[in-house]
This record gives structure tokens, sequence and C-alpha cells, in this order.
């Protein structure tokens, strides 16, 4: 197997600096686009052999040097009693929002290896032909409790702020159930094989720094401590999006390893992780839009500013976008293994 990016993410030197793409499989992709076309989204998911074939197509067809297993952050919600729709339009909606106590009541703490067998099956079968590793994954609590109070996609959260400051200990009690859901949830991955986790807290950089201590924080350290306890235990990738302004906070997570986003220059970003962090990041997806020269350029950029961290796992800063041309994401990854395998 290929294990660059897990030696990088133990902070050992390696030959050149490992790549992959949040959602490298998706839309962009012809491959994915024709599995698509023959099943709904959330039935992609539900069904392991489909999930394993779109999870493998980007290392074929990009060279990534790691795999993400195909699902979404949601999947895990539903069997806790919510109902869930994937619509084209809106994107993921929840069709009953978890407003009150009552409701809150009638959420059910899921039991992975019942409530959803196909995750862990799709991991089985990845482990039996991948030659690189296989990233498992989980949203964090904040990011996860926005999606049920809202009942989806949201611009200010007003409905997920208005429970937290009008009804804290109703907020921290679904944050607790949230995270139970998401320990036992990461520790079936883990058993059933996953080489890597990855903690996606996509909407947390909405709280202010002091909300972000209070209210997100103390959950996704629980469940890192809770996932160091395993008997197989894993790098952990704590990757809170918009969060530059706080990354003092967000390296006490606990994790070994922490995802950037775009707006912070890696450099900066790994002097704020005191040069004793392993990064992940930091391509502006938008920055696929450019030409092979301007891509390569950013790239070399990037490298460069990662010197000094123990260790750097190139990606892009959020999950690529449908319309990205596939050379331009093949060109970023050829551009990575290129520019770090040369001294520079
Ligand atoms: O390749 C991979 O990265 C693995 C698969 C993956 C998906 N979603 C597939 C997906 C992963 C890791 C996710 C995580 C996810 N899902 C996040 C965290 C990462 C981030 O982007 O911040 C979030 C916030 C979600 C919720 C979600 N799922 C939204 C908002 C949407 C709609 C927007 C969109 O891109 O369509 C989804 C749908 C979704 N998840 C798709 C894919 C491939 C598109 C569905 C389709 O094929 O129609």
């Amino acid at each position: 197997m290929n294990d660059t990016f897990l030696r990088v993410c133990a902070g050992e030197k390696t030959d050149y600096r490992p790549v992959w793409l949040m959602r490298q499989a998706g839309r962009y992709l012809p491959e994915y686009q024709k599995v698509r076309a023959k099943v709904d989204f959330l039935t992609l998911c539900k069904t392991p052999e489909l999930a394993a074939e779109v999870t493998i197509q980007p290392v074929d067809i990009l060279k990534v040097d790691a795999a993400i297993l195909f699902s979404d952050i949601l999947v895990p919600i539903e069997p806790m009693g919510m109902q869930l729709e994937f619509s084209e339009l809106k994107g993921p909606v929840f069709h009953n929002p978890i407003r009150t106590e009552s409701a809150i009541g009638n959420l059910r703490r899921i039991k992975p290896y019942e409530d959803v067998p196909y995750v862990l099956e799709t991991i089985r079968l990845l482990k039996q032909s991948l030659k690189v590793p296989l990233i498992g994954f989980s949203g964090a609590p904040f990011t996860l409790a926005t999606y049920m109070i809202e009942g989806g996609s949201s611009r200010n959260f007003i409905h997920t702020k208005r429970m937290m400051y009008q009804a804290p200990a109703l907020f921290a009690s679904l944050m607790t159930m949230v995270s139970d859901v998401v320990i036992d949830y990461l520790k079936a991955q883990i058993a059933a094989g996953v080489d890597a986790v990855q903690i996606f807290d996509s909407w947390v950089g909405a709280l202010s720094p002091h909300d972000f201590d209070i209210f997100a924080l103390p959950l996704v350290q629980r469940i890192i401590r809770e996932l160091r306890t395993c008997q197989r235990t894993v790098p952990i990738i704590y990757f809170a999006f918009n969060s530059s302004g706080m990354l003092d906070r967000v390296k006490s997570a606990g994790a070994d390893v922490y995802g950037l986003d775009w707006r912070i220059d890696m450099a900066d970003a790994v002097d704020h992780l005191d040069r004793n962090h392993v990064v992940q990041g930091n391509f502006d997806p938008c920055a696929l839009f450019g030409t092979r020269d301007s891509i390569y350029t950013e790239v070399k950029r990037i490298i460069e500013g990662g010197r000094y961290a123990p260790g750097h796992i190139f990606n892009l800063g959020h999950g690529i976008l449908p319309e990205t041309p596939v050379e331009s994401a093949q060109a970023m990854v050829n551009a990575v293994h290129e520019i770090s395998s040369k001294p520079f």
C-alpha cells in the first residue's frame, strides 16, 4: 500500500507530499455522473458496491494518495429519527427540524451495526482492493446540529443560535446526544478498517471564538479523547472550515492533523500552529479554474508555505466544485508530486 499519507499524519519524513481532495468523488467526474444517473444520491450511499466504486474513481483518475469513503455527514443522522432528503435544488433537507425539548427527546442513539450497516460494508469492500489509505469521516457536533435544527443548509443559522442563546441547556443536550452518535459511528468505522478519520466542522466558523470555546470545542475534544481509547487507533484530522481567526483555539482539539481553508496563508497558519502540528490544505477550490501555469505556481507557493510544519498533506481548502475541469484537478495533483519530490 502507498502509505505516504499515513506517514505524514504521524509526522514522518516522506519523499513527496501526499495529496487528496475533499469531495474528490463527485459530480465533476463524468464517471461519477454515470453511476449517479442510475440511482439517487442516498441510494448510492446505501449500496456498498456502488459507493465503493465511486470511492475508487478519483484514486485511478487523479492518482491521489488517499481515498475518502463515499457517504455523507448526514447519513448517521437519518436513523436518529430524522426524515432526510437530498433535493437537487436545495441540497440536504430534514423534513422534521428539531427545535423543542420533546423533539430532542424523540431522537434515538443509533447502533451503527444495525442502522448503517451499508457504511461498514462499504469500508470492508474497499479494504479488499484499495492501494491507498481509506479515510473515514463524520460531521462534527455543531455542524450536524445546524442541519438538524435548521432543517437544511443555512446562511445565518438563526434557529440554531436562538436555541443556543435562549435555551443553552437544551442545545447542550442535543450536542451531547449528537456527540455520542459521532463517537459510536467513528468507532464502528475504525473497527471496520478505515486507516484515518476526518471530522468535518463545516459551519463552526459561524461562531465567535468565545462561543466556539463554550458550545463546540469541548465536544470535539471529547470525541477525539474517546477515539484514542479504541483498540485500534488511527490518525484524526479536524477540519474546521472558516476558522482561521481562531486557530489558537482550534489547535487544542487534540487532533493529529488540522485542515486549513484558503483564507489564511499557509506559512502564517503553520506559525499559528506553533510549527508543531501536521497541516492539511489549503488550495482555493476556485484556483482550479485558472490555467495550468497559475495552478502550478499556486501549488508551489503553498508547498513552500508548509515547509516548516512537521508534515503537510496537500488538499483543497474546501470541497471541489462540480464545474471543475478534471484536467485541472489532475494538473494540481501532478504538480504537488513533482514540486514536493525535488529540493525547493
Ligand atoms: O468525496 C468525498 O469527499 C466523499 C463524500 C462526501 C460527500 N459529502 C458526498 C456528497 C463527503 C465527505 C461529504 C461531507 C459533507 N456533506 C459535508 C462536509 C464537507 C463540506 O463540504 O463542508 C457537508 C456540509 C455535507 C452536506 C451536504 N451534502 C451538502 C450541503 C450537499 C449539497 C451540496 C452539493 O454539493 O450538492 C450534499 C450532497 C453531496 N454530498 C453530494 C456528494 C457527492 C452531491 C450529491 C449528488 O450527487 O447529487
